[in-house]
């Protein structure tokens, strides 16, 4: 499963990549609005940086102006992949894109039905919203299990990104569920690598260490004044 960082902050990227486990980017009309600076600017920074997909959001409503933003994104960059929204016109104005070799990612879903639609025009990825789900008092994970099992059964391609994921425990259920990519803010992908014994472990090999070096330390005065 690759890990994706859900930001449009460039200093957050910079910080994950050094980590050698960036395999992508997902951003949202939310995510480039707080870095207040143009779009374009903040995107073909993104897309120079990461060495992986980079999902652009598309922010028209209606079917032909979506798909004419659409191909004026995937031009930005060739990582960009294109996001439309799991609605009537996004499903229309995806099918054009899919249709001329453009790659999606079909955002704003929430059910397997919505899941199968998105694979039915083709989309390079479906984004299930596993937090958002949950907010609405129903069982997010559950629904990423049925897309999952319903993508194998079908034989659909599709890559599912396990998407809005509040906490680390919703990543690794995702790979367990068999989700292809799992997106996450900053301060989620931070936890994945804290664990209290691993601290404590480090203290003690620290303290250990230090120990050591202060008995060598002492022996070889020891030696000098003899
Ligand atoms: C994914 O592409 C979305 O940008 C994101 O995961 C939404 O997460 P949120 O529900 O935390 O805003």
């Amino acid at each position: 499963m690759k890990l994706f960082l859900d930001t449009a902050s460039i200093d957050e990227i910079r910080e994950i990549n050094r980590w050698g486990v960036l395999g992508g980017v997902t951003t949202n009309p939310t995510l480039v609005g707080k870095e207040g600076q143009e779009p374009e600017k903040v995107w073909r920074q993104i897309l120079d940086e990461v060495d992986g997909d980079v999902s652009l959001e598309t922010t028209e409503e209606d079917a032909g102006p979506m798909y004419e933003q659409g191909v004026t994104l995937a031009q930005l960059g060739t990582n960009a992949v294109v996001k439309v929204p799991m609605t009537p016109a996004g499903l229309e104005a995806g099918k054009r894109l899919t249709s001329e070799g453009i790659k999606i990612n079909v955002t704003l879903v929430f059910s397997p039905a919505q899941a199968i639609l998105a694979a039915e025009i083709g989309a390079y990825i479906v984004s299930p919203f596993l937090g958002r789900i949950d907010d609405a008092a129903a069982d997010g994970m559950h629904a990423l299990r049925q897309i999952t099992e319903i993508y194998a059964v079908q034989g659909y391609d599709t890559n599912v990104l396990a998407a809005s994921l509040r906490h680390p425990m919703h990543i690794v259920e995702a790979a367990l569920a068999g989700a292809d990519i799992a997106t996450m803010p900053f301060d989620v992908f931070a936890k994945l690598v804290k664990h209290p014994l691993t601290d404590l472990g480090m203290d003690r090999f620290r303290a250990d260490w230090k120990t050591l070096q202060d008995e060598l330390l002492s022996e070889l005065e020891n030696e000098k004044e003899a």
